[in-house]
Parts: C-alpha cells; sequence; structure tokens
C-alpha cells in the first residue's frame, strides 16, 4: 500500500490524532458489521433487535442476540488496525479514539483514551434501579432481572436513544483541536457519531479515511485509503516510525 508523501508529512507533524471508528475496523477480527453485502442488518431487522421496545416486547430473543454477540466478541482479539492505533501512543502525545464500536477491542489492544459513543457490550444495568452488572447477569426464566425486579439491558445506545454526553462531548472537544481525524471503517450514515467527521473538518484537521469502499464521508475528506484497516495503518505507522 503506497502512503503519500503528504500523510506522512502530515501525520509527523501532528501533535493530536482522533481515530473515528467503525464496525470495518473490527471486520479483520471476526466481528460481522452492519451495512453492505454480508452486514448484519441485511439478514436481521434492527428494529426487532436493537431498540428499547424490542427488549421490552421481547426480551428472550433480545437478549439471546446479545449473547450471541457477546459471546463472538469476546472470543476475538484485537487485529494488527487496533494494535497500530495502541502503538501511535507511543510516537504523539495526543492519541484519542472516538469509536462506534461496543467490542471493547480498543482498549483490549491498549488504548488509553477510549470514548465509546455507542457503550460497551461487556456493560449491562437494570432499566429500573440502573444497578450495573458486568457479563454475569442473573437471569429468571431465561430473562435477565435485577434483584430489585428490573429487566436487565446491555449497555449499547440503541436507535433513537442519546449517547453518553460526557463521551460524545469528549469526542467533539478532540476532534475540533486534533490536527489528523483518521476516518476508519465507517459507512458515516449514523449520526450524531458522524457528525465529529464535520466537526473535525470545521476545525484544523487533516482528514484521513480507511475504508475498503467509498462513503458517506469521502467527498469531504483530504485523502482516501482504499484498502483493509489491518493492511494500511500499520503501514502508515512503519513511515511515521522511519
Ligand atoms: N477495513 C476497513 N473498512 C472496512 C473493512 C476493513 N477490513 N471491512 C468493512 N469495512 C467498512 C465497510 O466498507 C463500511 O463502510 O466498514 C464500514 C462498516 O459500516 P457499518 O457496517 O455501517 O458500520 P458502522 O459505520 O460502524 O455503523 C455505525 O450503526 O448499526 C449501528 O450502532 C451501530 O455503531 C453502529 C453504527
Amino acid at each position: 500500500m503506497k502512503i503519500s508523501d503528504e500523510t506522512i508529512d502530515r501525520v509527523k507533524s501532528a501533535r493530536s490524532i482522533v481515530f473515528f471508528t467503525g464496525a470495518g475496523i473490527s471486520a479483520e477480527s471476526g466481528i460481522p458489521v452492519f451495512r453492505g453485502k454480508d452486514g448484519l442488518w441485511s439478514k436481521l431487522k434492527p428494529e426487532e433487535l436493537a431498540n428499547f421496545d424490542a427488549l421490552l416486547k421481547n426480551p428472550k430473543m433480545v437478549w439471546e442476540w446479545y449473547e450471541h454477540r457477546k459471546y463472538i466478541m469476546k472470543e476475538s482479539k484485537p487485529n494488527s488496525a487496533h494494535l497500530a492505533i495502541s502503538e501511535f501512543q507511543n510516537y504523539f502525545p495526543e492519541v484519542t479514539v472516538a469509536t462506534q464500536n461496543i467490542d471493547n477491542l480498543h482498549r483490549r489492544a491498549g488504548s488509553k483514551t477510549v470514548y465509546e459513543l455507542h457503550g460497551n457490550i461487556e456493560r449491562n444495568y437494570c432499566i429500573n434501579c440502573h444497578t450495573f452488572y458486568n457479563n454475569d447477569v442473573p437471569f429468571v426464566d431465561g430473562i435477565p432481572k435485577c434483584k430489585c425486579g428490573g429487566l436487565i439491558r446491555p449497555d449499547v445506545v440503541w436507535f433513537g436513544e442519546f449517547l453518553p454526553q460526557d463521551q460524545f462531548n469528549a469526542s467533539e472537544k478532540a476532534s475540533e483541536d486534533c490536527d489528523v481525524f483518521f476516518i476508519i471503517g465507517t459507512s458515516a450514515v449514523v449520526y450524531p457519531a458522524a457528525s465529529l467527521i464535520y466537526t473535525a473538518k470545521a476545525g484544523k484537521a487533516y482528514l484521513i479515511e480507511i475504508n475498503i469502499e467509498s462513503t458517506e464521508a469521502s467527498h469531504i475528506v483530504d485523502e482516501s485509503y482504499f484498502g483493509k484497516a489491518g493492511e494500511v495503518l500499520p503501514a502508515i505507522l512503519e513511515k511515521i516510525k522511519n
């Protein structure tokens, strides 16, 4: 993969770098993406699985789906893209990850500043008393029940729900201030997460997209690399290190 001189100069002279990531960065870890030909939403209906009404209507089905996803994510490992982002921390004073992913792979790869815009599948909470549970959730007749009797849900942001304000605000601030903003493995169609791209654009950031195809963001980025995140990011890091 040829890395341009412009990318190398911009990244090398950066002080603050933001990596805005989506499901595509975890595809090479074996975690399915949502959109596109093999995407989850081409086989399943998000409105039946990834929203609060679905949990109330059919808690067993929603939980079976999340148990399945928890298992896949627990068995998966950070790939070379996650690891490269973590290694960037050795060369730059400010490296921030703003991820739409709930798989915890950036943290497991060693990234320290990670804002989880859509939550984390390894956390759960009671919709009644908000008690937090990690993955040993108590079940009563196949339904996750809190000691207060309330239903337990995964701590992930469902369609139509607000993002965790602290995570989004911190991501916005980092996007406003950064010198380089990477957009990696996201179709850039889900808001308000995707608005970070425009926040970075309105600031002083140089925008670099890494994706296997063009996206909604491709028309405004400064450079696009069409390739797998697990190949392009390590190639950029190698150029920076030399
Ligand atoms: N390397 C880089 N990009 C890749 C790779 C790869 N190996 N494999 C797939 N991609 C790209 C696809 O081309 C696509 O543009 O990753 C993107 C995945 O897009 P989506 O499936 O839409 O995932 P994402 O953008 O993260 O979705 C945003 O939507 O369903 C909700 O809450 C869910 O956080 C998710 C949000």
